[in-house]
């Protein structure tokens, strides 16, 4: 099935505040639909760049921004929407099929990644005219 950018949506994580600091934790099928099977982050990015587009086939993923922020472009092939992210208790649910592109990275920001599946290079579409084609199978 394929999906639409209005099921990609933000959750706003558990948040234990307190003086010296707030927590917030994500577990398995509980605050999220799925088990994670791995978990990454990008860092040291340059301010204000933008990372490559793809889309993947099955994975899903939530997209945290656990430091700084930066904004993810989200296309299902026939709609497309620009999220936000800049506090570390959202996290952007996104579905598997849909192309996204993670830009204007604050300096110093932290991309954290859950991810539903273990890397994959197949599950990858790199290109977007095989990812209309996919959208449209
Ligand atoms: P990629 O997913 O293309 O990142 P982005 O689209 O944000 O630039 O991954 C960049 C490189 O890192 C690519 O060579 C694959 C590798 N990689 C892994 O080896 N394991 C992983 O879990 C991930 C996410 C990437």
């Amino acid at each position: 099935m394929i999906s639409s950018i209005f099921q990609c949506n933000i959750i706003e994580l558990s948040k234990i505040n307190d003086r010296a600091g707030n927590l917030s934790f994500v577990e398995n099928s509980k605050n999220i639909p799925f088990d994670i099977k791995r978990v990454y982050y990008i860092y040291d990015v340059p301010g204000g760049s933008d990372r490559g587009g793809h889309a993947h086939k099955n994975l899903e993923q939530f997209v945290i921004a656990v430091s700084g922020a930066f904004e993810v472009s989200l296309d299902d092939g026939t709609n497309k929407k620009i999220v936000r992210l800049d506090r570390p208790f959202m996290a952007l649910h996104i579905q598997k099929g849909i192309w996204r592109e993670t830009r204007n990275f604050t300096s110093g920001s932290v991309c954290m990644v859950l991810a539903s599946e273990e890397y994959d290079e197949k599950d990858y579409i790199d290109d977007y005219n095989k990812f209309v084609a996919f959208t449209q199978k």
